[in-house]
């Protein structure tokens, strides 16, 4: 319970224009060692769109009140008030000027929302609803104004002082204090306000846009950061390039930049002109960073630049559209890192995720759709099913109209509403009026929650070479929606033959005879697609490039699969065959281990292995995905209840075996994999080594002389890729070897905790019950701290997210040190706080003691008091299920 009260929920339902406008907003910040001060000058007038209305309410939380004036006349006692931190006025003009002044004391925010401390320096995040902690302010994304902001602080000790847009004026103030003046000449809402003070050092570069104007790049570190920023500059440079070539899209100010901040609970954040970025998304080199965090930094700076204009300059309306900035941004990103690296790989890499988590939200009691409906506290809704499944909604909308059409749809959609806020409607409108289509009944996506099934049925007429694909859909039933309406799905397909071949298609299914591939719209319960002139009965390949984010059966035989995994030209479902044949495997498994037995290895997933291994120089990248057999995470989908011990000891016997058939295949690689000369990162240099790592971490499985290898690899190599993959191997193995290795980086990194963080995960997800006491142990440790969030999903969040057999426990004390946590770290951060405490979402599919122990954690955080955001989950997942 939260202060015994039970906290409103929002409903979209519910909405309705501000009553009233802001067109200027003048700030002026003062920054202090113990508080800040803000004076806030707003220009507003009544909304036209609104009924008319004399009382204003702005939006506020935590600020002590100074001294309010309206039209330059200063408020009375009487005149204001202040309700759940709210200013009420209740008789302002048509339009008035009003001026606040407030204090707050950044010092003291450990939610990380709205001006708070990180180290030295002063930051803000105000997405979603962080801006009314700073000042009065009618906090929602549909009122955008111009800003004008004034920064002040200690010249000494926070030289670098920056807002939104372009700097207009500096200088100084008595007492050794100065000031910078900021305008960013875009309207915008206030959840893209950021303001920074610190003592930061700055790399820049420049950026000319197609169509000639100069833009300074600038990324703010730390002084000792200075030399690992280069990577993400040059991110940043490819993805302005990448959006003025697939879209059109040029940037739109003088100056980009971007600032890294060590204390952040998110991965970076959009603000215009200004983005702030938590420091583990900007910071890397060969020393500190992995090939996956180059990666990871390519594609997070992307995704906040490609919010300029999916976002920023058009944003939107209420935040239960959040996906149409987020959905269709995780697109552009993901299509931006396949561009530069691999799409299959992409690809499979993003489906993976889905599959395993959101497919799992999608099943549970959070489970919402891509377009919530209400919420109690909007930070729980940045959901995998907003932002994941979003994507995959814009990708459909893709495959529907075709690349050129989605070039031409998101033109028509900035254009009609560039300056405004819009909803998941305006883009539909958008996609379906620059292609002529109907688009209406694709909605329903964006409405419905859960994962759709696709069935898929096949018969074969020899006589007359006509392949018939049946298909139908059902959605299962999710909390508050029952019946399910049928959804527009399309499947790509393409058809093999017994050489694999692909075979030309002609017949009524087909739109361009003689395609090898063809797009089946599904849009009612079932429906047949007919291909005709078949000389033999073809193997399907079914939903290409996972082109719909369902569940898709067929009853593949292992041959089949077999045939797929070696022929299909769709590197996707080349990967997806040998996943399925290697679930059948690890399924059997679980139900002989559950059964006292051993899991037994069939010749068909020992001959498909060893035909990837063989070609594996073809494609590195693309094998090192092939060899990852389905994660613990993903089984627990498919194995009722869920037994995590059962899972691991199944997935490893498997896992064993295959390495024991492959043994020297395996060892061949490892050696060929190498990358000589020194570490650069690469993306086809990054998958040699991906491939090395997964090859590593399965023969330390079969042969005990590889856990000497990976030492060797740990203190020979001059990068963390490969210091990492040898973390990784021996991990699993008990022993010696691994507390060396362990002790070994600690040493070498403990005074970057950054770096540490490798090592907090490394420790929070070995996969024994001990692990348990191993957490409790580093809370103590001198580089943890609950109060950053880095560490906090590192050590925590890898425990209870990505630790299957040691959160687990069959004791019950994984969940007990996890709620006491959550407990601790709920007073001082409740957005983290929550997050921990979805890894209890599902409790009721777990077998007992297991179910009845997470049930009595949950039970016991349900008597605490709690934030509004933890709250939300613990009550949702002890709801009765409906
Ligand atoms: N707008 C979000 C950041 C955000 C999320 C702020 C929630 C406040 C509350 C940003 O664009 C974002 O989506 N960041 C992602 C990384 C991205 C690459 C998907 C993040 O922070 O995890
Ligand atoms: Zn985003």
């Amino acid at each position: 319970m939260m202060d015994g009260r039970t906290p409103r929920a929002v409903r979209l339902e519910d909405y309705r224009p501000a009553l009233f406008l802001i067109d200027r907003v003048d700030l002026y910040v003062a920054l202090y060692e113990t508080h800040a001060e803000i004076q806030s000058r707003l220009e507003m007038r009544r909304n036209p769109d609104a009924p008319p209305s004399e009382r204003l309410v702005l939006d506020g939380e935590g600020l002590e009140p100074v001294r309010f004036a309206l039209d330059g006349r200063p408020l009375q006692a009487g005149d204001w008030r202040i309700e759940s931190g709210d200013l009420i006025i209740d008789r302002v003009p048509e339009a008035f000027t009003l001026e606040t002044v407030c204090r707050i004391r950044p010092q003291e925010n450990t939610a990380l929302e709205g001006l708070y401390r990180s180290g030295d320096m002063f930051c803000t995040q105000c997405e979603a609803e962080g801006f009314r902690r700073i000042t009065w302010y009618l906090d929602r994304p549909d009122v955008l104004a111009r800003f004008r902001v004034t920064v002040e602080a200690e010249q000494a000790r926070y030289p670098i002082l920056l807002s939104n847009g372009n700097r207009v004026e500096q200088g100084i103030r008595p007492g050794g204090r100065h000031y910078a003046v900021w305008e960013d000449p875009y309207p915008k809402p206030c959840y893209l306000f950021a303001l920074v003070a610190g003592d930061l050092v700055c790399r820049r570069d420049r950026f000319v846009t197609r169509s000639g104007r100069a833009v300074d790049l600038e990324i703010y570190v730390e002084a000792h950061n200075a030399e690992r920023t280069g990577f993400a500059l040059e991110s940043l440079k490819h993805a302005m390039r990448w959006d003025e070539e697939r879209f059109g899209l040029e940037y739109d100010l003088d100056t980009y930049m971007i600032v890294a901040v060590d204390a952040f609970n998110m991965g970076a954040m959009e603000n215009k002109g200004l983005n702030l970025f938590n420091s583990h998304y900007v910071l890397a080199d060969a020393q500190t960073a992995t090939d996956g965090d180059y990666a990871n930094i390519e594609s997070v700076v992307g995704h906040e630049y490609f919010h300029n204009w999916t976002g920023n300059r058009v944003t939107l309306r209420d935040w239960f559209q959040l996906s149409l900035k987020e959905g269709l941004t995780v697109f552009r990103d993901q299509e931006f890192t396949a561009d530069r690296t691999s799409a299959s790989v992409k690809r499979i890499q993003d489906v993976r995720l889905l599959r395993a988590q959101q497919f799992a939200e999608d099943a549970g009691p959070m489970a919402h759709p891509v377009r919530p409906r209400s919420y109690l506290e909007i930070n729980n809704f940045y959901t995998l099913t907003v932002y994941e499944k979003g994507a995959e909604l814009v990708r459909m909308v893709q495959t529907l109209v075709g690349r050129e059409g989605f070039r031409k749809g998101l033109r028509l959609y900035i254009k009609r509403h560039d300056g405004k806020a819009a909803t998941v409607e305006d883009f539909i409108a958008a996609m379906a009026d620059a292609n002529g289509i109907d688009l209406g009944p694709f909605m329903r996506w964006y409405d419905q929650a859960g994962t759709p099934e696709v069935r898929v049925e096949d018969d074969w007429d020899p006589a007359s070479g006509t392949y018939r694909l049946h298909l139908s859909q059902r959605c299962p039933p999710t909390p508050g929606q029952p019946h399910k309406d049928p959804l527009v799905i399309p499947v790509v397909v393409g058809l093999l033959g017994p050489d694999g071949a692909e075979l030309p298609m002609q017949g009524p299914a087909v739109r361009a005879a003689g395609a090898t591939e063809a797009t089946l719209v599904l849009d009612r319960e079932t429906q047949t697609f007919v291909f005709e002139g078949l000389a033999q009965r073809p193997i399907p390949s079914l939903l290409r490039r996972f082109s719909a984010p369902v569940k898709l059966e067929y009853d593949y035989d292992e041959a089949a699969l077999a045939h797929l995994l070696a022929h299909d030209t769709d590197g996707f479902n080349r990967w997806d065959a040998g996943q399925r044949l290697a679930l059948r495997a690890l399924l059997e498994g679980v139900r002989a281990v559950q059964q006292g037995g051993r899991p037994q290895v069939a010749d068909a997933l020992v001959q498909a292995l060893g035909h990837v291994l063989a070609e594996a120089a073809a494609d590195p990248a693309w094998t090192a995905e092939a060899l990852q057999l389905p994660s613990e995470l993903y089984l627990s989908e498919w194995v009722h209840p869920v037994d995590p011990a059962a899972i691991h000891t199944a997935r490893e016997a498997v896992l064993g075996a295959l390495a024991r058939a492959h043994r020297e295949a395996l060892v061949g690689l490892y050696e060929s994999m190498a990358t000589p000369g020194p570490y650069r990162y690469e993306p086809s240099l990054a998958g040699r080594r991906r491939l090395r790592a997964v090859v590593l971490a399965w023969l330390v499985r079969a042969e005990p002389e590889y856990v000497a290898r990976a030492e060797a690899l740990y203190h020979g190599t001059d990068n963390m890729t490969d210091r990492m993959a040898a973390l990784g191997a021996v991990q699993a193995v008990p022993g010696a070897a691994r507390e060396r290795l362990f002790a070994a980086f600690e040493a070498r990194f403990r005074d970057q905790p950054l770096v540490l963080d490798k090592w907090f995960g490394l420790h929070a997800t070995i996969p024994e019950p001990g692990t348990a006491e191993r957490v409790r142990r580093l809370m103590d440790h001198p580089a943890f701290d609950l109060r950053n969030p880095n560490r906090v999903r590192a050590l925590l969040g890898g425990y209870a997210h990505h630790n299957p057999v040691g959160f687990h426990r069959e004791d019950g004390a994984g969940y007990r040190l996890v709620a006491d946590a959550i407990l601790q770290l709920d007073a001082l951060n409740p957005q983290m706080a929550a997050r921990l405490a979805r890894a209890f979402l599902r409790w009721r599919e777990y077998r007992e003691p297991l179910r009845g122990h997470m049930r009595d954690s949950l039970e016991r955080l349900a008597g605490a008091q709690l934030s509004k955001d933890t709250y939300e989950i613990v009550s949702r997942s002890l709801q009765a299920q409906g």
